[in-house]
């Protein structure tokens, strides 16, 4: 049995069938993690799925609210669907709000072009919108199951350009999300086709530091 180094928990038993090497401690997993565009066609199975929110909901939760509710679209069909009405929404948007990023219009009209990057699945991060800080607790459940999949070799990228078509109430009937709840975090998750490089960051700007 194969146990993460940090915690001992469960989740890094299923290492072993998510066929890849474990990351040795959660600094090594956060440094690993990268916005995954590029999947094998393999599917996830509901096992690792339902570890992959065990994560999630470990997230810290402002008043212990625990406000998340989770959507998992696993049909290809569906979520190219799904993205062919998300890319005019979403360059409405960036007209709107005057982002002028010709690459980002050019990408997002092609038609060939799927916001999910041809994932199989999609988790859908949702919670009422009630509360000063529902949002940040989905955020912060987003990324504690992008690490998590990171730390079992899959891939994973959040998609905030399906957002808005995810909250239209056509979307909600489809994927059966409730019309009180929103649509807040949603990532796509796979078996990365390849190797991705990191990105770039800024040093952390420290404003001040008073001692
Ligand atoms: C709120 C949010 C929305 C994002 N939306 C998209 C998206 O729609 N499509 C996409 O390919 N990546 C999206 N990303 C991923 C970012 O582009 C990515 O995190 C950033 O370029 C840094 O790369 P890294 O995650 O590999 O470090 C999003 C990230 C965040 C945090």
């Amino acid at each position: 049995m194969l146990l993460c180094n940090a915690c001992s928990h469960e989740l890094m038993i299923m290492t072993l069938s998510a066929n890849e090497k474990p990351h040795k401690n959660i600094f090594e997993t956060i440094l690993a993690r990268r916005s995954v565009r590029a999947y094998a066609p393999n599917e996830l199975d509901r096992n690792t799925i339902q570890k992959l929110l065990e994560a999630a909901v470990r997230a810290p939760t402002a008043m212990h609210e625990e406000p998340w509710a989770f959507i998992v679209v696993q049909n290809r069909q569906v979520l190219k669907q799904l993205s062919d009405r998300a890319k005019p929404l979403f360059i409405e948007r960036l007209h709107r709000t005057h982002h002028t990023n010709v690459h980002a219009i050019d990408t997002f009209s092609n038609p060939d072009f799927n916001i999910f990057h041809n994932a199989g699945t999609l988790i859908v991060i949702c919670a009422k919108p009630s509360g000063h800080f529902v949002e940040a607790d989905c955020w912060l459940a987003a990324e504690n199951l992008m690490l998590a999949a990171c730390a079992i070799g899959l891939g994973s990228c959040v998609i905030g350009s399906s957002v808005e078509a995810l909250n239209t109430p056509e979307a909600k009937a489809e994927l059966n999300i409730p019309a009180e709840f929103d649509a807040v975090a949603p990532i796509i998750v796979g078996v990365p086709s390849g190797e991705t490089a990191a990105t770039s960051r800024k040093k952390p700007l420290i404003l001040a530091w008073k001692q």
